[in-house]
């Protein structure tokens, strides 16, 4: 019987799940489908009943559900109870299972850049529904310091309630690092800007974006321009992909250049 897949958010247009999912679904032969669906929050009861009821059999969530999806599930697995963060659920052993593949993904997207990690500092902007997940796979790969800049404070402060050990700093502020990472959602249009001063900060320092699409915002442009090194978003979608994938069919699909290029566009 063919499984269904489906990847939730408000909006979803965007989403290059149903793409990268089918096509690892076609490519190892699984019989299932993946589909994307614009959803409201009255609709996520019913939603869940639907993997109950096993019409559905996974779901990948998306902004603005990550959070909002945890008390309507059974259990959660570590990394979504310590981001209190979803992006995977799953049916075992009659349970709904709220997972966590971001923190996976982004970790792995980093691993891959070879830019050294351990023992540095990272500066977030943003404090969105992702940075929980940014902040859990910095920590384990042994960051030395985390400061956060977000344009709403209290968001900030939330965040360290959860994360005491990260320092604040103000938005629009830089300071000494080594890695700074755009977490916001500037950047999806092509002329959005972070007013931060590039020629300043630059140099040698690494760059990288969670924004995949467009491949390369201004945020990566201007660093590039003064000697930064800069990363975009897309690996770090593709890994998050990646485990969702294991979980659901127990096959780990590979990412080669075929799988890699299927998400320019
Ligand atoms: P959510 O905040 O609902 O989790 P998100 O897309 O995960 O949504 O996060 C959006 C992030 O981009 C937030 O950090 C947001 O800052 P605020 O908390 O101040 O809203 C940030 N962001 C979006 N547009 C921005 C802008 N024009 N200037 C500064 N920050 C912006």
């Amino acid at each position: 019987m063919k499984k269904n897949f489906l990847v939730i958010g408000n909006p979803i247009d965007h989403s290059l799940s149903p793409k990268l999912h089918n096509y690892w679904i076609k490519k190892y032969k699984i019989d299932a489908i993946y589909e994307k669906r614009l959803l409201n929050n009255n609709e996520i009861e019913n939603l869940i009943f639907n993997i109950r009821e096993e019409k559905i059999h996974g779901i990948n969530i998306t902004v603005p559900f990550k959070k909002m999806i945890i008390p309507f599930l059974d259990e959660l697995s570590e990394e979504a109870e310590i981001s209190q963060s979803v992006n995977t659920i799953y049916k075992k052993d009659n349970k709904i299972i709220g997972d966590n593949t971001d923190i996976e993904g982004f970790k792995l997207s980093l691993e891959k850049t070879e830019q050294e990690i351990k023992n540095k500092k990272a500066l977030i902007l943003g404090a969105g529904g992702v940075v929980p997940s940014i902040i859990i796979a910095l920590k384990k790969m042994q960051i030395e310091k985390i400061y956060i800049s977000n344009r709403t404070e209290l968001k900030t402060t939330e965040l360290k309630k959860n994360f005491p050990e990260i320092e604040i700093i103000k938005w629009g502020q830089t300071l000494d690092f080594d890695i700074i990472i755009n977490a916001t959602s500037i950047g999806l249009k092509e002329e959005d800007e972070i007013n931060i001063n590039y020629q300043q900060i630059s140099k040698d320092k690494f760059f990288y974006d969670v924004i995949y699409n467009p491949p390369e915002t201004n945020f990566l442009k201007k660093a590039k321009k003064y000697g930064g090194i800069t990363k975009n978003g897309k690996m770090m979608f593709i890994y998050q992909a990646q485990k969702a994938f294991f979980i659901w069919h127990k096959v780990v699909p590979e990412v080669d250049n075929e799988t890699i290029n299927l998400l320019d566009v």
